[in-house]
């Protein structure tokens, strides 16, 4: 095995990770902006922003795929003599004498080193404003004067992210700047529909600026090595059409030992429409000079920094756990409810895998993405369950995605993915849990956002499950539509033209058999679920002298359908050792031992096993053992096995990848919970713990930084499989559902501190080797200290005293205030 380099560590007082080598294996990088206003930013400073949507309100323009491949971001120049270097290395790539570069929550710290002098950015977005704030302290630590250039870069996009890289014959055209004082305004297309303009400021006087990018940069030049910058002479450049930028020139003299700030702003700033101009072609610039007014100091920044580091500690405070093992306790403290809110806020739609312009919110991804996110901030969870729910179909189907901008559905993908209705239970059913509060059901909520069509939210999840009993297959199984949770196992796809979308394009559904396990045992959990809490709902209305039948009513017939779904699924969804994974068009069995290849797929094994279908026939604890023995490797459980050799034309875009990638036997994070969950389930507290372990991004990072490749402190979706070329090596870091199931994972089956309607469930399971641990969890409005004493046990409750009285059960009934748990097993 190769030396694994290290290229940078946990620093876990300060909640950051501390990069010290520019040279990471791919770009490490963090998210900036926790509501409307996001940044991306790599550990040299790349990345750009954009407003809301990634894809119509992009601010800076980014070129993904890009040779070097993180190439454009917002670089600070500094020209020493005839030295030029940037303090994250790039993009001159100057020596540096030292370098390092903290991703901490919602901010990045980038620190360079050269010649004597130091320069430090710090980025953040503060809260509740429209901007990225860019503090550039610079320092001199040598005896001498220094008589440094600095000159500031972003380059503009033009809004709208996909056509910025298609139109040129109108882009080159169209571009518009204004300057004003150390303040460039970037107001492409406002003269027309858009309503909104960005600037770049800097609170001190500028000796120049460049806003046109050829005469700063130079038609042969790079971002490298701009030839303003190289001779030490900005251009004064004013931009009409062609690539507007936006660069400050400052000549900056540090006595030794002096140090200076520098607050660098790029803002964003929307009007109303009889408001938009000042003067005739002339932006109206109140609420840029009103933003600049709240940021022009050090003292403010600090301030706007401060805030935003306590909104962070407030936050960690929800869920805060003690176990004496670093690797655990950071990852459950500090990266995983971090990753859990970046997923919230992307879903999957701009990361360095995820241009931005692709997709939008997924409703299976958001609903899965908001069980990780919603003991953070409910309100805004609460809100995604209703935009969600407003792309439902009447009949309980729905647009596979929506944009964030519009909140729409989105008619390029559509809807037929027949897994995608149950997901909003399991959204829901984890808000109520978390809050209390039941008044969201009776929210009312359109159908595809139609004025007129709104139904309560309760008729949303009934109309949900409703849509899985509704279109079952020959075996009483569910249909699997265009696909279940995996977008690539696409049955009724068959498509031979490699221009086509395997996902999107038009189904054969007449007469299809095509019937997905992974669906049914969906359905098994969450119809679970919904059958609770119709029995919950039946309760309260009691107790408030009202009557239960419609609940009652409702609960019986949701039950009995998962009655029927377990006896079908132990009927003909058993292979043996392990749970099918589907039924293809024309009903031939896959993940079957009678197949050539992908004998077994994890997807239905860590649902099946979830539902518990079958646990007292011995499936639950075969199913979990064929994964051990034939999904488990090193890094972790792949998708299945053996992976496909050749490509299969009824099974659409799965076995078009190559061996050990992606959903061709990769190991796909996202699932790998589904079965630690099953063997917690199953009381197995030592395969859970070592399953868990290995994607666990803290052991991961202690081995493999090289090898991993991506970003060691986040969970990526997928590591390349046992069957791959480089097994162990990550891709598409940061977006991806892993998040939130990690959390899930941890926080509620192996810790076991688990949200219920009446109170805290409490069920953990560990290895045998654990040792006492202490939750402090906050919940609603009480706050709990509990502490578990594993006693060597894996799994189950002796005893619980709460306050010093013995609980009967293993629920802590709800009461606000302040209490102290004690849990042995
Ligand atoms: C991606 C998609 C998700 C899907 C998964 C497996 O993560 O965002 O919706 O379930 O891939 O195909
Ligand atoms: C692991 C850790 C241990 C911790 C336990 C909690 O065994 O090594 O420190 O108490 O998990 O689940």
């Amino acid at each position: 095995m190769e030396q694994q380099k290290r290229y940078g560590h946990f620093d876990d007082q300060h909640r950051e990770y501390v990069i010290t080598d520019p040279q990471t294996p791919w770009p490490w990088i963090n998210y900036l902006g926790n509501e409307d206003f996001f940044s991306l930013i790599s550990n040299t400073a790349g990345g750009y922003s954009f407003y809301k949507d990634a894809k119509f309100r992009r601010i800076t323009r980014y070129r993904y795929n890009n040779v070097p491949m993180d190439n454009g971001g917002r670089y600070f120049y500094i020209k020493d003599g005839d030295t030029v270097w940037n303090p994250g290395w790039k993009p001159c790539k100057t020596p540096l004498d030292f370098y390092e570069c903290r991703h901490g929550m919602s901010y990045t710290r980038i620190t360079g080193r050269k010649q004597g002098v130091e320069a430090s950015a710090l980025f953040f977005v503060p809260l509740k404003k429209w901007c990225e704030v860019q503090k550039l302290t610079l320092r001199n630590d040598s005896q001498a004067t220094k008589q440094l250039k600095l000159f500031s870069f972003e380059e503009w996009c033009l809004w709208n992210a996909a056509t910025d890289m298609e139109n040129f014959q109108r882009n080159f055209s169209t571009g518009e700047v204004e300057i004003e004082n150390s303040t460039i305004y970037h107001k492409t297309e406002y003269r027309e529909r858009r309503n909104h303009y960005a600037f770049y400021h800097v609170n001190t006087p500028i000796q120049g600026f460049d806003t046109d990018r050829e005469s700063f940069i130079g038609l042969y030049n790079e971002f490298a090595d701009p030839q303003a910058v190289m001779e030490g002479k900005p251009r004064n450049s004013h931009a009409h059409g062609w690539s507007p930028i936006a660069s400050h020139y400052i000549e900056v003299t540090l006595q030794p030992g002096e140090q200076k700030d520098f607050i660098f702003l790029l803002g964003y700033v929307e009007n109303e429409q009889d408001k938009k101009f000042e003067a005739p072609q002339v932006i109206n610039k109140e609420k840029a000079h009103q933003l600049i007014a709240e940021l022009d100091t050090t003292e403010k920044v600090d301030r706007a920094f401060a805030e935003l580091c306590k909104y962070w500690d407030a936050l960690l405070d929800i869920y805060k756990v003690k176990t004496g093992n670093d690797k655990l306790d950071r990852m459950v403290n500090i990266w995983n409810q971090y990753q859990c809110m970046v997923t919230f806020n992307f879903s999957r739609s701009a990361s360095f895998f995820e241009s931005g312009v692709g997709r939008g919110m997924g409703f299976r991804d958001s609903n899965q993405d908001l069980v990780g996110f919603v003991h953070q901030i409910p309100p805004r969870a609460r809100q995604r369950i209703i935009d969600i729910a407003s792309t439902q179909f009447p009949d309980g189907g729905c647009y596979h995605q929506y944009q964030p901008l519009t909140k729409r559905g989105n008619n390029d993908i559509g809807g037929g993915f027949n897994d995608d209705p149950c997901w909003l239970i399991f959204g829901t059913v984890a808000y109520i849990k978390e809050t209390g509060d039941f008044s969201i059901l009776d929210e009312m909520v359109p159908f595809d956002n139609q004025p007129g069509t709104e139904v309560t939210l309760f008729e949303h999840l009934r109309v949900s499950m409703n849509h899985v009993i509704e279109n079952l297959g020959p075996h009483k199984l569910p249909l699997i539509g265009r696909a279940d949770w995996n977008d690539c196992l696409n049955l009724n796809c068959f498509s031979m033209d490699p221009n086509e979308s395997f996902q999107t394009t038009e189904n054969v559904t007449e007469g299809t058999k095509a019937e997905s396990l992974m669906i049914a045992g969906l359905f098994v959990v969450t119809g679970k679920d919904y059958v609770a809490l119709c029995k919950e709902l039946a309760r309260r209305r009691q107790d408030d002298g009202g009557s239960a039948d419609v609940y009652t009513a409702e609960a019986e017939r949701m039950q009995q359908a998962v009655d029927e779904m377990i006896e079908a699924v132990k009927k003909d969804g058993w292979d043996g050792e392990w749970y099918l994974r589907a039924y293809d068009f024309f009903g031939n069995k896959i993940g079957s031992n009678e197949c050539d290849e992908a004998k077994i797929f994890i997807e239905s094994q860590g649902w099946c096993t979830m539902a518990e279908i079958g646990a007292e026939d011995g499936m639950v604890a075969k199913s979990l053992d064929a994964c051990k023995k034939y999904l488990e490797c090193e890094h972790g459980m792949v998708l299945n096995n053996p992976a496909f050799s050749k490509f299969i034309y009824e099974y659409g875009e799965i076995s078009s990848y190559p061996e050990g990638y992606k959903e061709n036997a990769g190991i796909f994070c996202h699932n790998n919970p589904w079965v630690i969950i099953g063997e917690c389930i199953a009381g197995r507290g030592d395969d859970a713990w070592s399953h868990y372990a290995k994607i666990l991004p803290s052991y991961v990072e202690e081995k493999y930084q090289t090898l991993h490749k991506v970003e060691p402190y986040v969970n990526c979706q997928m590591v390349a499989g046992k069957d791959a070329a480089r097994p162990g090596e990550g891709k598409n870091s940061w977006l991806t559902g892993t998040a939130a199931w990690m959390w899930y994972t941890v926080s509620e089956f192996i810790l076991g501190i688990k949200p219920d309607y009446d109170g805290i469930r409490i069920d953990p399971c560990l290895p045998e080797t654990a040792s006492d641990y202490t939750v402090c969890r906050k919940f609603r409005e009480a706050e709990y200290e509990i502490t578990i004493h594993p006693n060597g046990q894996q799994k189950g409750i002796k005893s619980i005293v709460l306050d010093g009285q013995p609980v009967k059960g293993a629920v802590i009934p709800y009461s606000a205030g302040k209490h102290i748990v004690e849990v042995n097993m």
